[in-house]
């Protein structure tokens, strides 16, 4: 009798804390930008198709941070009740997490920590303005739980082509940027993998697109949209199948960064 409570006892427990380990040992993404990062894929006049494709399927290994600030199984559209104003699709976030995991199970249970905003400038994302406030709140209380934050995914500029101020200023402003999120995260060294936009709303794409290429940090990587493919009728967002060929190529990016099991 007695051996039997202490062993079904052990089980429960030694249950529990396995569950518990593997939450407390996430590796956590944050994703942040504009409409491409939150992800547009499947939408056509204002409606997603709900397809999902098998890079992007979810996997109880894979959690992403809700709007309500707790962990649940992630799946596309992962950026949905975050980016509120907006029809959410398809994203390169699930394709990242399931590549990444596919690539390197050592990164155990991954926390994604959806925050972009269809629609923003850098301007915006300004240290201590909203955006960038609710941003580190979300990543403040995803570390809070356990794990590490092992990456910073952006995506964004496309609204900075429209000026030629905004254009101009666009590469001291990311790289404050870049500086501020990594300063108030206390992770001086925080691999960030951006994208580079293929092209934007306004006249001053090659200025902002060169502004992304140029910008040079240890351990910031940047991958290209250019000859992603764009979603039809409108051609204004990359297409979901664009979105998994994005999401790997963030993964293969952020791989050749200086990252725990590199
Ligand atoms: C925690 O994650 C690291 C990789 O990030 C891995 O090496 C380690 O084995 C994991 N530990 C547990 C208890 O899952
Ligand atoms: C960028 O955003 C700021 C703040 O909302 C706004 O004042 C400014 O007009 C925006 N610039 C562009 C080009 O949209
Ligand atoms: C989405 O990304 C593609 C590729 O960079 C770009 O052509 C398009 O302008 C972007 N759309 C928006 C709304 O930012």
């Amino acid at each position: 009798m007695i051996p039997f409570f202490i062993s079904y006892t052990y089980l429960i427990l030694s249950t529990t804390v396995h569950i518990a380990n593997a939450a407390a040992n996430k590796s956590i993404f944050i994703l942040s930008g504009q409409s491409n990062m939150s992800g547009r894929g499947g939408v056509v006049n204002l409606n997603w198709d709900g397809y999902i494709p098998p890079e992007s399927s979810s996997n109880p290994s894979i959690l992403r941070l809700n709007a309500k600030l707790s962990w649940e199984v992630a799946a596309e559209p992962l950026h949905r009740n975050i980016d509120v104003a907006k029809v959410c699709g398809v994203g390169p976030g699930m394709a990242f997490a399931n590549s990444l995991l596919k690539k390197d199970l050592r990164f155990g249970v991954v926390g994604l920590v959806p925050c972009a905003i269809g629609g923003t400038n850098i301007s915006e994302w300004v240290r201590g303005g909203g955006l960038y406030n609710r941003m580190m709140r979300r990543a403040k209380v995803a570390v809070r739980g356990g794990g590490v934050i092992r990456g910073f995914l952006w995506y964004q500029g496309e609204s900075d082509t429209v000026n030629v101020e905004d254009a101009e200023a666009y590469k001291s402003r990311l790289h404050r940027f870049f500086g501020d999120v990594r300063t108030d995260l206390h992770l001086p060294l925080l691999p960030i993998i951006q994208v580079a936009l293929a092209s934007g709303s306004g006249p001053y794409t090659d200025m902002v697109r060169e502004a992304q290429l140029r910008t040079k940090l240890v351990n910031l990587r940047t991958v290209d949209a250019k000859g992603l493919s764009l979603q039809e009728p409108e051609m204004l967002h990359l297409t979901t199948p664009a979105q998994v060929s994005l999401g790997k190529m963030l993964t293969n990016a952020f791989l050749q960064t200086c990252h725990p099991h590199s």
